[in-house]
């Protein structure tokens, strides 16, 4: 049985009184084996470090920068978030991908950073509508795993979460079907396990795209749906607290 995870991506949102409202609640919570975390903005991460400390709530970071150190202005590296208490890193968001050119080589660099460094990389994958409706969606996604594994190695996925998060469904209210998630799950799952070294069978394979308490429960039921990585509904407290007893 692999855990049930459920992160947060806060993505450009937050301030300080949403820290102070949204996570107290949070933390008198228990969800049973289920892991949860929250990515918020890279401003706030030593701050929700110093509330969440001591408690089993993880930290994760929305972006991290694909060089060591240096002469990069306005840029993170994986040894600072791991100085403020990060597990997790996503890396490849749509978001980024769209607005900020993130390419696949680019990813891959990232992700191989996130992975040396021992931190958590969270790999977002998904198509767009136009690439579903011409019936492209496992080769986007076979794609945007095939360039990390080129990149790495065919361990690569050995200690690392894949988030299936189809574009279409992200921030629009339009949420995959769990019929149409668990179909796409299993499809990277298979590939993984036809491609890479390492056991397909423990690797966590998130939902993301408009996960929310009304319909968490029936996605985490998928055999193959092992969390959510959350956007809006991460943001209210009560919403996300009834996404992360869906998957206790
Ligand atoms: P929404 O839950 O707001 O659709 O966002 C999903 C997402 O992009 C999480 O990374």
């Amino acid at each position: 049985m692999r855990q049930k995870i459920i992160l947060g991506n806060w993505k450009m949102n937050g301030s300080r009184a949403l820290l102070a409202s949204l996570l107290p609640p949070l933390l008198r919570e228990s969800f049973g084996s289920a892991r949860v975390g929250v990515c918020p903005p890279v401003a706030y991460l030593g701050q929700v470090a110093a509330i969440i400390e001591g408690s089993s709530l993880e930290l994760g970071a929305q972006n991290v920068n694909e060089h060591d150190k240096g002469a990069y202005t306005g840029e993170t590296s994986v040894s600072m978030l791991k100085e403020l208490g990060c597990r997790y890193v996503l890396v490849g968001h749509s978001e980024r991908r769209q607005y900020f050119g993130e390419t696949d080589a680019i990813v891959a660099e990232k992700f191989a950073i996130i992975r040396r460094s021992g931190l958590i990389p969270v790999l977002c994958i998904g198509e767009t509508q136009e690439e579903r409706d011409q019936d492209q969606t496992d080769q986007v996604v076979f794609r945007q795993i095939d360039a990390v594994q080129a990149h790495i190695g065919s361990d690569a996925f050995a200690n690392a979460i894949i988030a299936y998060e189809p574009v279409w469904a992200i921030g629009t209210g339009k949420t995959a079907t769990p019929a149409q998630a668990q179909d796409v799950h299993q499809l990277i799952r298979r590939h993984i396990a036809e491609t890479a070294a390492g056991d397909a069978e423990s690797l966590p394979l998130l939902y993301g795209g408009s996960m929310k308490a009304a319909n968490a429960a029936e996605l985490l039921a998928m055999a193959d749906i092992d969390g959510g990585l959350v956007g809006g509904a991460s943001l209210d407290s009560r919403e996300f607290i009834d996404i992360c007893r869906a998957a206790a």
